[in-house]
């Protein structure tokens, strides 16, 4: 098969949801460290009567309906999620009968769990399951589902909730690159969940933000590595048109997208003019781990970086800023955030991706974006999302109604009730 890829997507956010605003003010937090130093407007959560299944199936019922595609086609359907609400039963398991009913039952795959990971795995998963020798000519069907939720404190406000199906296949108009991919992973207890009664993780701020950032580097430097060998030439961020992030909070992405002009910096790329040089040239000295310390190299490279930010990332941080971490769904959030806003004017680029997940394990990689035949072109994806009505048409709700939620749906998962048993 040629051109294996991400033929279709659909994304589900729940419509309530809670100004970053409105969160300051209740916690008592100095105005703005939500909205300007997270850089989150709003966030989205699960109300009670919805949660990552719920939300997965609301998400590959519109696809396939929206796509015209029958359920009798899918061959493989994999899950990426770390809400755990079995220890055993796969959320795969749970989206059976869609396919059931339609007397299709001959579907490989389960779910792939790490942090905000477990979607990247599984989509890795069907598109290898493609290009391989057991494919059967059938779709894969991908689909990544959280609700991130965080005891009440400073990563608060950090949480949200969605649900993003893709589908998988042939002649695609999003294509993998697949000999540009690079991993970091390694074994570190920044954000994990050992509490098996609670719905919230254990999380060291501070580490895990020095985690993602030393995984982007280990994973671009790969990532130059591979590419340089393949094209006998230097990449640099100036090689790719966009750049898409796993989105715990927009700052973080901001810092992210600044650190790889700083590689591209020290690796003396062509990115870099002279003044961006001039503006680092007195962080060469730093040590590495210094180099994740300083306040000083953070402002100059966000600085050297803020043109290409504006152009090659902010097309991407719509949905994350709007709906907050969605766990494996929010790097595949950000990426149809890129398709919902530069939809007609995609075709022929190329985006490079960055997954991260907790604890951890990290990759970046390649798409090309095609135009495709109807109904799998990168217009009528953004048509299927209608990401503009599904953010228009939410509801905003108060801190005590958000407080209720919350308590409500922590007491559920604290006695192990599966709500729709
Ligand atoms: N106006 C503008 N900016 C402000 C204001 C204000 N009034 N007050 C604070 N800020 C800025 C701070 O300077 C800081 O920005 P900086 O990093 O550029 O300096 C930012 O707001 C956040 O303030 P901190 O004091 O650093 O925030 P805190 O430590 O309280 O919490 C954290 C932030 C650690 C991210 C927390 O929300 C958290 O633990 N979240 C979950 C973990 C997480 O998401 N990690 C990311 C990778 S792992 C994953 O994906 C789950």
């Amino acid at each position: 098969p040629k051109n294996v890829g991400i033929l279709a997507m659909e994304i589900y956010f729940p419509p309530t949801c809670i100004q970053q605003e409105v969160l300051e003010a209740h916690d008592g937090v100095s105005k703005g460290k939500y909205t300007i130093g997270l850089g989150q407007d709003c966030m989205a959560f699960c109300d009670e009567v919805e949660d990552v299944i719920s939300m997965s199936m609301t998400a590959v019922t519109s696809l396939l309906e929206k796509y015209g595609v029958d359920p009798k086609q899918i061959g493989r359907l994999e899950v990426g999620s770390e809400t755990v609400l079995d220890k055993s039963k796969s959320i795969k398991t749970f989206l059976m009968p869609i396919f059931e009913k339609h007397g299709n039952t001959d579907i490989e795959g389960v779910d792939s769990t790490n942090a905000c990971y477990g979607g990247t795995a599984a989509l890795f998963n069907c598109v290898n399951w493609v290009e391989s020798n057991s494919w059967d000519r059938r779709y894969g069907l991908v689909v990544c589902t959280d609700s991130a939720v965080y005891a009440e404190g400073p990563a608060r406000p950090t949480g949200g909730a969605a649900a993003i199906a893709m589908l998988i296949g042939p002649n695609a108009p999003i294509v993998f690159e697949s000999k540009l991919r690079a991993s970091h992973m390694s074994h570190v207890y920044d954000f994990y969940k050992p509490n098996l009664a609670s719905e919230y993780p254990v999380v060291d701020g501070k580490l895990s933000q020095t985690c993602y950032l030393m995984a982007l580097d280990s994973c671009y430097n790969s990532f130059c590595t591979k590419y340089e060998k393949l094209e006998g030439k230097q990449f640099s961020v100036a090689d790719a048109d966009y750049f898409v992030f796993h989105s715990p909070y927009n700052k973080l992405v901001q810092k992210s997208f600044a650190r790889l002009l700083f590689n591209d910096f020290s690796r003396n790329a062509s990115s870099i003019d002279e003044a961006a040089k001039e503006k680092l040239a007195s962080f060469s000295s730093l040590t590495i781990d210094e180099s994740y310390q300083s306040r000083d190299l953070e402002k100059a490279s966000q600085q050297v970086a803020k043109v290409f930010y504006d152009t090659k990332v902010q097309p991407s941080t719509l949905i994350p800023k709007q709906v907050g971490n969605m766990y494996t769904a929010s790097i595949y959030a950000a990426f149809a955030s890129l398709l919902h806003n530069k939809s007609s004017t995609l075709a022929g680029q190329r985006v490079i991706l960055f997954s991260y997940g907790s604890g951890l394990s990290a990759t970046m990689f390649s798409l090309r974006l095609n135009e495709a035949q109807h109904p799998f072109s990168l217009s009528n994806i953004k048509t299927v999302m209608n990401v503009s009505e599904k953010l228009k048409s939410r509801n905003e709700v108060c801190h005590s109604l958000f407080n209720e939620v919350h308590l409500m749906v922590g007491f559920y998962y604290h006695n192990c009730e599966l709500k729709y048993l």
